[in-house]
């Protein structure tokens, strides 16, 4: 008799992996069930109930997301009474933030926004009642908006079991519950290191990407997939570009090792120098003191005549070779192998310091 356990969601039968949870066993098998709280690679979610659906024998509805299966088990994810519970859910949490999409960055990118739009709902049963916050404006990477927050938990987990930075977590308790540093400071002046896995993993739009702000809706953003140049980690990350601009660098789960969608503070916010005015993007030769600006080749036979020159007055050992951490591996050999097998010399290092 085979040990994988069989259980049955909205009458399909289902041989599921032992310790998994019905969201991840739903999921893997293309049956649908709405999730806000949930996020990938983090533990104990559980907070939104908006994964709710019926198991045979349970006396209330459970939240899938935190449910592990187990065999035999009978699971409903679509009646009358799961869609009702759902609904209710995200009328609440509608009613008890700001969600004013007309001027919210997230507009059209916003998980809380998909699954009003997905139940129908055209307005909360409840008077909206947002909580009153400031808006956190003291640092220039990240804009928080604690008034529309969900109280989801994503950012907490994603700073702590991720990034393992532990800046993040609840304070008070019930309407007073908020999400931020200890002792309710700024993230400017916490321990936060600004690596923006926050911003990242929140579902709606209380923690934003401030260099991006008004600068391009979400569905007018190009993603393009690169290295991060920074070092030679080789992280991958997408950058969002309008209008021929970087306008924020996010990461993708999808693109896997190495960073698996995480990213530092210099490859999340230290890629504005690409569209810098005085970014250098000529060559530039010294004549008689004053840098002129030169094509690549007329650049390139300039170096190889000069070093060719000090090599044959002062032999191949009088050259030496530095390299850049922000060049990728395959950068780096060739310059090491530029050196040895032309320059003749293994007078060769490189900055590993980033
Ligand atoms: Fe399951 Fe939020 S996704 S409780």
């Amino acid at each position: 008799m085979s040990n994988v356990p069989t259980i049955t969601i909205d009458g399909k039968q289902i041989e599921a992996t032992p310790g998994k949870t019905i969201l991840e066993v739903a999921r893997e098998n293309g049956i649908y069930i709405p999730s806000l709280c949930f996020y990938e690679g983090t533990k104990n979610p559980g907070a939104c109930r908006v994964c709710a659906v019926e198991v045979d024998g349970a006396r209330s509805l459970v939240a899938a997301c935190v449910m592990p299966i187990s065999p035999g088990m009978v699971v409903k994810t679509d009646t009358e009474r799961v869609k009702q519970a759902r609904k209710l859910v995200v009328e609440l949490l509608w009613s008890s933030g700001d969600h004013n999409c007309l001027t919210c960055e997230r507009n059209g990118d916003c998980e809380l926004q998909d699954l009003v739009y997905r139940f129908g709902i055209e307005k909360p049963r409840f008077d909206i009642d947002p909580p009153g916050y400031g808006i956190e404006d003291t640092n220039t990477m990240i804009q928080r908006d604690l008034n529309k927050c969900i109280l989801c938990g994503r950012c907490i987990r994603a700073c702590n079991e991720i990034q393992i930075n532990e800046v993040l977590d609840f304070s008070l308790r019930g309407s007073h519950a908020k999400v931020g540093p200890a002792f309710d400071a700024d993230y400017i002046n916490s321990e936060c290191v600004f690596c923006g896995e926050c911003v990242n993993s929140c579902p709606v739009g209380a923690l934003t990407f401030k260099q991006a702000r008004f600068m391009g809706r979400p569905w007018e953003l190009k993603k393009v997939k690169t290295t991060c140049p920074y070092c030679g980690v080789g992280c991958q990350l997408d950058l969002n570009i309008h209008d021929g601009k970087i306008v924020k660098v996010t990461g993708n789960r999808e693109y896997g090792q190495p960073n698996l969608g995480s990213l530092c503070v210099k490859g999340r916010f230290g890629i504005d120098f690409v569209n810098h005015p005085s970014r250098l993007k000529t060559p530039l030769i010294r004549i008689d003191g004053e840098l002129r600006e030169a094509s690549w080749d007329e650049a390139i036979g300039y170096a190889a005549q000069k070093l060719g020159d000090i090599k044959k007055t002062h032999g191949a050992d009088s050259v030496a070779g530095l390299c850049s951490a922000r060049c990728t591996n395959e950068e780096n050999y060739i310059f090491q192998k530029f050196m040895r097998a032309v320059v003749g010399t293994n007078n060769v290092d490189h900055c590993a310091r980033l």
